[in-house]
């Protein structure tokens, strides 16, 4: 049997399918490039977790994702994140959590970041301390069940391709990592500071396995943040702190031995990744200074439109009590439920741990074009 297209069907088709490509427009955002990115895999903690511990522990609540997805989303920000706006720049949809089980989307890749997540296991939970069970070496193990899964599907004469890479694809996708930070939380909650000195060499050879084991099965292109000003983060600054002496703190209000933890563990990490590149020939390793990035914005806050960095949007800090983001909880014996600020694009910390969509960008825009990369290349000259 033929189909004849009548003037009134073909019109329906044309018309059902502009709107679908103006909708799959809108998913890739507003500045997108005409570019050939075919995929981003991504390791990471909640900097940059678009849902996976969301999909598998407790999700995030409201009024987390009140600025953009109008829905909690799975990220701890009243927004995007900053891997949302290098999406959006690359012309590419937001990457869906591998551990998403609700119409997840992964022909652009995959993301295997956790909220919680370390680089090194820790023997705790997410009911005890906020650790992800799934540190960096579980999110290998999760991308090689995926890679190897996608191959096999596409092997197989079968429908069910849909929403997965091709697999001649994997080696031409841009690896990015954002991990660490909690590792050093990790540490100041169990150890000395100089315990977690001498222990940072072995958490940055950790780091260099799991780009060795990405090399290994074919990955060149790599996204390489180092960790933020941890002793900026008001969880740590605003309240919580009872013997917290001013002379710890710098002249932003960041406490500065945690500050210089992580800036030794950068040290270490950027050393690591020179050497790496001698090691994996024909890798590209681009490390990214998202320490510098996130500091100027916290030291430049009120220049740049923003209110004290010490501020807070979400949630409540103080009277010796502390109450997460979409929480409710007793102040001096009411019951208080802790919501948003009235303006969270004036406010560089959403909930005291995570930064704010409007931070989040600000943060991207300068990380992208490589101004705080070594070598100084864009994000989109990443992808070989
Ligand atoms: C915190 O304590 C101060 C002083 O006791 C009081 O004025 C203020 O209302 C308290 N804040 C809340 C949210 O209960
Ligand atoms: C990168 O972008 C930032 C922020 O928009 C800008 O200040 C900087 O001059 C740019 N650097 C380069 C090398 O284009």
């Amino acid at each position: 049997m033929k189909w004849l297209l009548t003037p009134l069907l073909l019109t329906l088709l044309l018309a059902s399918s502009g709107a679908q490509e103006s909708s799959s427009r809108r998913r890739r955002g507003p500045s997108a490039l005409s570019s050939n990115v075919p995929a981003i895999y991504n390791f990471g903690d909640s900097n940059s977790d678009t849902g996976g511990l969301s999909a598998v522990f407790p999700p995030t609540v409201p009024p987390n994702g009140e600025t953009f997805f109008h829905n909690p989303s799975g990220r701890a920000c009243d927004g995007r994140l900053i891997i949302d706006f290098i999406a959006e720049h690359l012309g590419m949809p937001y990457l869906s959590a591998y551990l998403n089980s609700i119409k997840p989307n992964f022909e652009h890749g995959a993301n295997f970041a956790t909220r919680g997540a370390t680089i090194r296991q820790q023997n705790e939970g997410w009911f005890q301390n906020y650790v992800s069970p799934f540190s960096l070496d579980i999110q290998l193990t999760q991308f090689d069940e995926f890679k190897a899964q996608t191959s096999f599907l596409y092997k197989q004469e079968q429908t069910g391709r849909d929403g997965l890479p091709k697999p001649e694809e994997f080696s031409k996708a841009l690896y990015m990592f954002d991990i660490g930070q909690n590792d050093l939380d990790a540490g100041f909650r169990k150890m000395s500071h100089p315990q977690i000195l001498a222990d940072i060499p072995n958490i940055i050879t950790l780091f260099a396995n799991a780009v060795q084991h990405l090399y290994g099965s074919g990955a060149r292109a790599f996204w390489i943040h180092n960790t933020g000003p941890i002793g900026c983060l008001p969880m740590k600054t605003v309240d919580t702190e009872p013997n917290l002496k001013p002379a710890l703190l710098d002249e932003h209000g960041c406490i500065k031995n945690q500050n210089d933890i992580a800036k030794e563990f950068n040290k270490q990490l950027k050393d690591r990744v020179i050497k790496l590149r001698a090691e994996l020939p024909q890798a590209a390793l681009t490390y990214v200074d998202i320490y510098t990035a996130k500091y100027k914005l916290i030291s430049n806050a009120r220049h740049l439109g923003f209110e004290d960095a010490s501020n807070i949007c979400c949630g409540f800090r103080g009277n010796g009590t502390k109450i997460w983001c979409g929480y409710s909880g007793n102040v001096n014996g009411r019951e208080m439920h802790a919501g948003s600020c009235p303006n969270p694009s004036k406010v560089i910390s959403w909930d005291s741990v995570h930064y704010t969509e409007s931070a989040n960008h600000w943060i991207a825009s300068l990380i992208m074009n490589g101004s705080l990369s070594d070598p100084p290349i864009s994000i989109a000259q990443a992808f070989q």
